[in-house]
């Protein structure tokens, strides 16, 4: 691997920070690298809120299932995907800017790309990382707490700060369980990969004091709730074009 591909494959999420700041142009510094990230047609729908008030920021925390880390960490942003841009210059050119589902998947697509750059920015500067989607778990109440305007949807948080310990990278699957040639794989070669998994998982997880643990049981714990139900009403409240 060259130097790029070697920071990108040592990530791992920071959940403890020390009480290190995070200087204003470090921030500027990544964030002008992360939005060279591609986007669709260069629409760029997508903003930063960076929360700097503490009792804001300790809002925040105890809408988002009350992480330690959102407060602790040196900064603390709310990404969102955002339409209102496209509606302020639509408006002003005497047009107006149409928003249908397409527009939101590309404004959550423009998001994410634009976040997983800044990640890497960040990470290449030593500093830690840790996404917070516990942000939707109440995403009236955040958009509130942010006092968001119509046409910007809050996604995820995200913490960066100083890393106060290392907990390792977490295994991943083969390259060649997600990278197929020219065909989906048939469902018993999945099963095949999905048992080599957690069979690396478990030996992960047993290193790490937890024995029994593998990839197949955190998953089940996630997947078979039906998760933030409001969060279809709620962005189409926000104006999204999502009926
Ligand atoms: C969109 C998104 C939301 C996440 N939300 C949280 C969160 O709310 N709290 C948390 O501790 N980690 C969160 N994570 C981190 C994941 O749990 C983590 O990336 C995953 O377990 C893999 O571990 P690694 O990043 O250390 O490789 C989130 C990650 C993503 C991409």
């Amino acid at each position: 691997m060259n130097e790029i591909q070697t920071l990108i494959a040592a990530h791992r999420t920071i959940r403890a920070f020390t009480d290190d700041p995070v200087p204003d142009e470090t921030i500027a510094r990544c964030v002008t690298a992360a939005q060279q990230a591609a986007s669709s047609s260069n629409v760029q729908a997508y903003c930063l809120i960076q929360v700097r008030d503490a009792a804001r920021r300790a809002e925040v925390r105890a809408l988002s299932g009350d992480q330690p880390q959102i407060e602790q960490a040196g900064a603390f942003f709310a990404v969102c995907a955002e339409e209102r841009r496209h509606a302020i210059a639509a408006e002003d050119a005497g047009q107006r800017a149409e928003r249908n589902f397409e527009s939101f998947l590309v404004a959550v697509v423009d998001a994410t790309l634009f976040a997983q750059n800044l990640v890497l920015a960040f990470e290449s500067e030593g500093l830690g990382t840790c996404y917070i989607g516990g942000l939707r778990n109440h995403l009236a109440d955040v958009d509130r707490a942010l006092d968001l305007p119509p046409y910007v949807y809050p996604l995820y948080g995200l913490c960066v700060g100083v890393p106060a310990d290392d907990p390792g990278t977490r295994p991943r699957f083969d390259p060649r369980a997600v990278w197929f040639d020219d065909r989906y794989p048939s469902d018993d070669e999945t099963r095949r990969w999905i048992a080599e998994h957690d069979e690396r998982a478990a030996a992960y997880y047993a290193e790490r004091g937890a024995p029994g643990r593998d990839w197949t049981g955190g998953l089940l714990r996630k997947v078979t709730k039906r998760l933030r139900e409001d969060a279809l009403a709620f962005y189409r409240a926000k104006g999204a074009g999502i009926d």
